[in-house]
């Protein structure tokens, strides 16, 4: 591990309610699009998305470090597992959805590319957040624009799909960071519904930065703007 986690899961029990809420609206969106029968989840932490995907009928399997502690988790241990996503992952069988939901920016950058590559072996179908430069927050050494993550499933042979972030926004309730950073990846040549065809896009597009993180970045500049001229 090259961050202590206790604190960020303490915040995760605390906002549990919220965090499943944004998990359940996120399911929602997600299944007007694919309806997957078995899901694996890396870097579940507590488990919030895949207990959504069960809610929905979803077999679900979750992977996270040895660190999370399982009595905090919404879903059973028994479909748990751990691992260091900062090696290699693979699975003995492909599943129909494999997410991972702001977990990249805490890999170390030499992985990225391979961490997609573990995903796209999951499964045809990944739903990808991870988080932009300058985000914020705790353990990011990983930070990318949604492009350069767009460039690596291209290389893959996924094409990138931008049907929820724009929904999610809709959520008054929405973390930030679903509504900025959620995309879909689909295996090129894997028949999609005519619905998720109308939100294809290029990683450039991906890039686009929404009104949270423009607004936030914004202030901070001002703030060190104003902090250099008092210091004149
Ligand atoms: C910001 S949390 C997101 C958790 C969950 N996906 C969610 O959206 O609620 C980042 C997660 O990545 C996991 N993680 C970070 N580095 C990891 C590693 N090297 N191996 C396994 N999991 C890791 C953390 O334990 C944590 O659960």
């Amino acid at each position: 591990m090259i961050h202590d986690y206790d604190g960020m899961f303490n915040g995760h029990v605390q906002q549990a309610e919220k965090r499943q809420a944004n998990a359940d609206v996120l399911t929602e969106i997600l299944w007007r699009y694919v309806q997957p029968k078995s899901v694996i989840d890396l870097g579940c932490g507590l488990g919030f998305f895949l207990n959504a995907c069960k809610g929905r009928g979803a077999s679900i399997q979750g992977i996270d470090g040895d660190w999370v502690d399982t009595e905090t988790m919404v879903i059973p241990k028994s479909r748990f597992k751990t691992a260091n996503l900062n090696q290699p992952f693979t699975a003995s069988k492909r599943y129909d959805l494999a997410a991972t939901i702001e977990v990249a920016e805490h890999l170390v950058p030499e992985r990225s590319e391979g961490f997609v590559s573990d995903l796209c072996a999951l499964s045809d179908v990944v739903l990808f957040s991870a988080g932009v430069p300058d985000q914020g927050g705790a353990g990011h050494v990983n930070l990318r624009w949604q492009g350069e993550w767009a460039e690596m499933f291209a290389a893959q042979g996924y094409a990138c799909f931008d049907p929820i972030r724009r929904r999610m926004a809709a959520f008054d309730r929405a973390y930030p960071w679903l509504m900025q950073n959620i995309l879909l990846y689909v295996k090129e040549g894997v028949e999609i519904s005519p619905f998720l065809e109308e939100h294809r896009t290029v990683p450039r597009a991906a890039s686009t930065i929404g009104y949270w993180h423009y607004r936030k970045r914004i202030k901070i500049l001002r703030q060190r703007i104003r902090a250099l001229r008092d210091g004149e």
